[in-house]
C-alpha cells in the first residue's frame, strides 16, 4: 500500500466513528463497553451484532461477520473496497483521494481481479470442452470414474484436450500473454516462442477459495506413463496458497450457513471428495494429498468442533493420519479416525461397497486417542509379560500428555481393556509419570507437544492483544516470540513496525491488511476480552514466561539434535555446554 494511501485511509478512520456510522443504519443499544443491534447481515430476533467503540470495528457473534468502517459499508451497500471509500467520503463530506494516490493499491487489487477473471474464463473453457469433446480420452475418463453430471456442474469440472486451444481462447477473450502467465494457466516454451496450456491434456479440477472463486487447478493425467505426474497443481500465486486451501471448503462453508453442519470428513484426494459429495456426504473436504497445516486446521475449527479423518488405506495414509491427528488436536478439535482396509481410499470403497457401507464405516469411527493407543499396541505381543510392560509404559506416557484428569481416566480405561491389568495399578503408575512431568526436569526437558502448543498459542494471542491494545507501558521487542511462519507473526511484524516508529495506528486498520474475519486466531487477538488491569497484568506476565520457556525448550531440542549429529567430540562437548546453559535458564523460569 502506498504511504499516501494509507495516510488517507487513516484519516478517514480517525474522522469516521464506527458507532456513528452503524447508527445511521441500525438502532444501537449500549450494553457493557459495546453497542448492540440485530445483525443486518443475517436474520435474527435477539441482538448479537456488536459495535466496539474502542477498537472501531463490528462483529456479529451470530454469523461471524466482522470488520471496520469500510467492510461495514461494503456489506451494507454491496460495494467493492474503493467504492466504499468514495461512498464514505460522500456520506461524511470528506475530499476523496486523487487517482494518483489510489494507484498502487488499485494496481494490486487489479492484478488479483485480473487473475480471478482469467481463471473464470479458463474454468468455463475447460468445462465447455466436455460438451465440445465428449469422446476425448479425458471426458471418457470422467465417465469411467463414475462422476455424474451433477457433480461435474457443482465442482465445475472440465477437460483440456490439447496444449494450444486455451491460450488461443484466452487471447480471443482479450487477455494478454502476461495476464495468462501471471495467472499460472499457461506456460512459455523453452525457446520463448510458444504459449502452452499448463494443464494440457488433463482432466481439470478447479480449486476454490472459501467464497467459491476459482483460485487454481489440479490437472489429472489420464495416461499411465512414468514421465507423467498423476496430478499437476497450480503453483503458489497471489491468490493461491496451498497451505491454506482445502478442496471443497467453500461447499462445506455453505452448509454451515444453512446450519447443517456438525462434523467435517477429511479425505485425501479430489476424487474422494467428489465421490463423497455424490452420495450425499456433502460435509467432506480434501487435503489434496498434502499434510494438513495449522492454518488448515484452524479453518476447519472455524466451522466445526468435530472431524473424522478418513485418509488412504496405505502406509503413507497411516503416517498422514498420525500427523493429521496431532495438527487437528492442537486446535482443540474432537478427532475421530477411520482406517479403510477393504479399499485403498474412500472413492474406491464407495464404488465397491456402496454408500451405506461407507456410512457404516464412518459411524464406527474411533476416537483418535483410542486409535493411537490401539495402534501402538500392534508393535507388542501383549501375551508376553515383558512386552506388555513396555506397552503400558509407552501408552501411559502418551496419556500423561493430556492435562484433563477426565480425559486421562477415559484413556486409562482403554489401556486397561487391552492389557487387563487392574485399573488401580495403572492409575498409580500414571500418577507417578504425572508427578515426574510436573517437577522441573533436571537433565531432560519434556515437550508435551499437544498440550503445550495450544497453551502457547493462547499465550501468544494474549500478548499480541496486549501489544495492539497498548496494555504494555512501553513497546518491547518480542520478535523472538513471533518468528514462526504463521499469521500471528505477520500480524506482530506489521504492528511492531508501526510501534517502533512511534506511529499511531488504528486497530480497525488491521482489517484492511489481514483477513481477520476468516482467521479464528487473528479474530481472537482483535476480539480479546480483557479482565481488570490488575488481573490481566498477572496473567500476561505468566504468559510471557510460558512463551519464553517454550522457546527455550524448542532451542534445547534443536541443540540436542545438533549435539547428536555433531561429528567430533569437541563439538559435542560444546553443544553439551550449551545444553546445560539452556537447561539452567529453563529451570530459572518459575
Ligand atoms: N496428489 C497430487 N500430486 C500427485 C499425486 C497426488 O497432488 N502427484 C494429490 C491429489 O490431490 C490426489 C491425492 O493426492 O487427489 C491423492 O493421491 P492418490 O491417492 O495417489 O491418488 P488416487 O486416489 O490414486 O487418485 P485418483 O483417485 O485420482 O486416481
Ligand atoms: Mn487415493
Amino acid at each position: 500500500m502506498s504511504s499516501s494511501n494509507s495516510a488517507f485511509l487513516d484519516e478517514l478512520r480517525s474522522k469516521i466513528d464506527i458507532v456513528n456510522l452503524a447508527s445511521r443504519y441500525l438502532t444501537l443499544t449500549k450494553r457493557g463497553g459495546n453497542y448492540w443491534a440485530c445483525c443486518p447481515f443475517h436474520t435474527e430476533k435477539t441482538p448479537s451484532f456488536a459495535v466496539r467503540e474502542n477498537g472501531q470495528f463490528f462483529k456479529c457473534f451470530g454469523c461471524g461477520e466482522s470488520g471496520n468502517i469500510f467492510n461495514f459499508v461494503m456489506k451494507m451497500e454491496n460495494l467493492d473496497f474503493w467504492s466504499s471509500v468514495e461512498f464514505l467520503c460522500k456520506m461524511y463530506n470528506i475530499q476523496p483521494p486523487t487517482q494518483q494516490e489510489n494507484e498502487q493499491l488499485a494496481a494490486q487489487k487489479k492484478e488479483r481481479e485480473l487473475m480471478y477473471n482469467v481463471l473464470k474464463h479458463t474454468t468455463e473453457f475447460y468445462h465447455n470442452n466436455l460438451i465440445n469433446y465428449p469422446n476425448s480420452p479425458q471426458a471418457q475418463y470422467l465417465k469411467q470414474r463414475k462422476i455424474n453430471a451433477e457433480m461435474i456442474d457443482k465442482f465445475k469440472i472440465g477437460v483440456s484436450v490439447n496444449f494450444d486451444d486455451l491460450p488461443l481462447y484466452l487471447k480471443k477473450q482479450g487477455f494478454s500473454t502476461q495476464d495468462m502467465l501471471t495467472s499460472g494457466v499457461v506456460g512459455l516454451s523453452d525457446d520463448g516462442q510458444r504459449l502452452y496450456d499448463f494443464y494440457g491434456k488433463r482432466v481439470i479440477f478447479p480449486i476454490f477459495n472459501g467464497f467459491g472463486d476459482v483460485v487454481g487447478y489440479s490437472g489429472r493425467s489420464v495416461e499411465v506413463s512414468p514421465d507423467h505426474t498423476k496430478y499437476k497443481n497450480t503453483n503458489q500465486t497471489a491468490i493461491f496458497n496451498k497451505s491454506e486451501i482445502l478442496f471443497g471448503y467453500n461447499f462445506v462453508r455453505d452448509l454451515k450457513k444453512e446450519k447443517l453442519l456438525d462434523t467435517i470428513i477429511i479425505v485425501e484426494g479430489h476424487i474422494d471428495v467428489i465421490s463423497c459429495h455424490q452420495v450425499g456426504l456433502t460435509n467432506t473436504i480434501g487435503c489434496m494429498g498434502t499434510a494438513l497445516t495449522q492454518q488448515h486446521a484452524r479453518k476447519i475449527k472455524q466451522l466445526v468442533d468435530n472431524v473424522i479423518v478418513c485418509l488412504d488405506g496405505d502406509s503413507a495414509g497411516e503416517n498422514a493420519t498420525y500427523k493429521a491427528i496431532e495438527t487437528l488436536k492442537s486446535v482443540d478439535l474432537n478427532v475421530k479416525v477411520v482406517r479403510l482396509n477393504k479399499a485403498k481410499d474412500p472413492d474406491e470403497y464407495i464404488n465397491k461397497f456402496g454408500k451405506d457401507a461407507f456410512v457404516e464405516e464412518l459411524s464406527n469411527a474411533i476416537d483418535c486417542v483410542d486409535f493411537i493407543l490401539t495402534d501402538k499396541a500392534k508393535k507388542y505381543d501383549l501375551d508376553v509379560n515383558s512386552q506388555k510392560t513396555r506397552y503400558v509404559e509407552e501408552a501411559l506416557n502418551y496419556i500423561a500428555k493430556f492435562s484433563s484428569p477426565t480425559e486421562q481416566e477415559i484413556y486409562l480405561k482403554m489401556v486397561q481393556q487391552m492389557v487387563k491389568i487392574p485399573l488401580d495399578s495403572l492409575r498409580r503408575q500414571l500418577m507417578q509419570i504425572n508427578s515426574n512431568h510436573s517437577k522441573p526436569a533436571n537433565e531432560e526437558v519434556e515437550t508435551n507437544e499437544i498440550v503445550s502448543n495450544k497453551n502457547i498459542l493462547d499465550s501468544k494471542i494474549m500478548l499480541l492483544a496486549a501489544i495492539i491494545y497498548k496494555k504494555l507501558k512501553n513497546f518491547e521487542d518480542f520478535s523472538g516470540f513471533f518468528n514462526a511462519d504463521d499469521e500471528l507473526s505477520s500480524l506482530y511484524k506489521f504492528v511492531a513496525e508501526k510501534l517502533k516508529e512511534n506511529q499511531n495506528f488504528a486497530v480497525s486498520s488491521l482489517f484492511d491488511q489481514f483477513d481477520i474475519k476468516n482467521n479464528s486466531t487473528l479474530d481472537k487477538v482483535i476480539n480479546y476480552v480483557f479482565p481488570s488491569d490488575e488481573i490481566f497484568n498477572v496473567q500476561l506476565q505468566d504468559a510471557i514466561k510460558q512463551i519464553n520457556k517454550y522457546q527455550l525448550k524448542q532451542e534445547w531440542e534443536q541443540v540436542k539434535q545438533q549435539m547428536i549429529s555433531a561429528p567430533t567430540q569437541q563439538q559435542q562437548y560444546e553443544y553439551l555446554t550449551k545444553l546445560q546453559e539452556l537447561t539452567k535458564r529453563i529451570n530459572e523460569i518459575k
